[in-house]
């Protein structure tokens, strides 16, 4: 189902210390930076605005991203925060009616102070997409594969779409660099929540804002200065190790997805799977044209009722009942009463969110120990489904 096994090799900073000549580069956690003399101030001033560490990490995504620049921000969310500094008041953003969550809250709360406005709507459908187009935005956000449904929407199309005169923001989380470049799909800015694949090991929570171009580079790093919402010399560190086995990681995660997938249509029990890989997936086409993978993070809904599928996600253990993804480890949510919960039970209904629905993260342990724990879970689901059926 993995259609290319790209190589990116990534060396974010490997033999680049000038003085002692270490293979991986140091960490400066300084705050500061003397300067030379009176009026002399060196390449570094103050670790808000510029870092050695941290732009170690910057050069390496925007070199994968094929961008101008980047800057790399506290969190995902300060990242879009940081995009947001692009609008002026009474200016339109575009964004998905699923684009995820906190991304809606804050588009959402900003536009309630007044700060521009927001229009959500499904890109995946012409005509409402031409519809919010002819409002004449100054920002269309996309973010593809969507969450949890996986539905792809086409970068190229869109940007196409929406004209020169509007910025096209691409939020490439789920997929990282090595599986989808926006850039190269005519968008202007690419956001990262890195705590998910880039960073990959779970231990960073971080966000990252590319540019194609140096005006838009330069204006964000300017804003992110601003706000002071630069990320941290250590994140930045650690995110840079993580950052350097992304593509055999993705290599990894993508086999055992296929693995897991290939498990799941045999089981009884599963009714229906989201994974943009299936030919059956509605919005294949498009994830085939545009992704070099597709990607890591599935969904499933299984025919069991509340006390079974708690049952079953519970006798999982190489599936860790947790929020978040694009980790090492394996993770397993219920997406009505964890990441979606905010939504009420109509708007999930409406967004196909069923209350028996499972994402998953899958990680990079070995697809035989993967397929046993599912086999196992789904054993206890079936004895418990048999013998309910028998007191019943
Ligand atoms: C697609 C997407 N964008 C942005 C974010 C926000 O990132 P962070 O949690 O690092 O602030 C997330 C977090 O889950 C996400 O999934």
């Amino acid at each position: 189902m993995t259609h290319t096994n790209q190589t990116i090799s990534v060396r974010s900073g490997i033999e680049s210390d000038q003085q002692f000549g270490a293979v991986t580069p140091p960490l400066y956690l300084s705050s500061n930076y003397t300067f030379a003399d009176l009026e002399q101030p060196r390449k570094y001033d103050y670790s808000r605005s510029g870092n050695p560490t941290r732009d170690t990490l910057a050069d390496t995504l925007a070199q994968l991203e094929n961008g101008y620049g980047a800057v790399i921000t506290s969190s995902g969310m300060s990242a879009v925060y940081l995009v947001t500094h692009l609008l002026d008041k009474g200016d339109l953003i575009i964004a998905p009616h699923d684009c995820y969550g906190g991304t809606y809250r804050l588009l959402y709360s900003l536009a309630q102070k007044g700060l521009f406005e927001v229009l959500f709507v499904d890109q995946g459908c012409a005509e409402s997409l031409q519809q919010a187009l002819n409002k004449k935005p100054k920002l269309v956000w996309i973010e593809t594969p969507s969450n949890p449904l996986l539905r792809v929407v086409d970068i190229q199309q869109i940007c196409d779409l929406a004209g020169s005169d509007v910025i096209k923001v691409v939020d490439n989380t789920f997929l990282s660099p090595v599986l989808q470049q926006p850039l190269n799909l005519g968008a202007d800015v690419v956001i990262h929540s890195t705590t998910k694949y880039i960073n990959g090991h779970s231990d960073v929570v971080g966000g990252a804002v590319i540019a194609r171009e140096q005006e838009l580079s330069e204006k964000l790093a300017w804003w992110a200065n601003c706000i002071g919402i630069t990320g941290s010399p250590f994140d930045s560190f650690i995110t840079s190790r993580g950052l350097r086995t992304l593509s055999i990681r993705l290599r990894q995660h993508q086999e055992n997805t296929h693995r897991v997938i290939q498990y799941l249509q045999q089981q009884p029990l599963v009714e229906h799977i989201y994974y943009p890989g299936l030919e059956s997936h509605p919005t294949h086409t498009v994830a085939a044209k545009q992704q070099q993978g597709f990607g890591a993070m599935l969904s499933f809904e299984l025919n069991l009722d509340h006390a079974n599928l708690r049952t079953f996600v519970n006798s999982l253990e190489l599936f860790s009942l947790a929020e978040s993804l694009g980790g090492v480890e394996s993770l397993i949510c219920h997406p009505a009463s964890m990441t979606h919960a905010a939504m009420d039970q109509e708007a999930r209904f409406n967004a196909g969110i069923k209350n028996n629905l499972l994402r998953v993260s899958v990680g990079i342990e070995e697809a035989d120990d993967l397929i046993k724990d599912l086999e196992s879970a789904f054993q206890r689901c079936q004895i418990k489904v048999i013998q309910g059926e028998q007191h019943g």
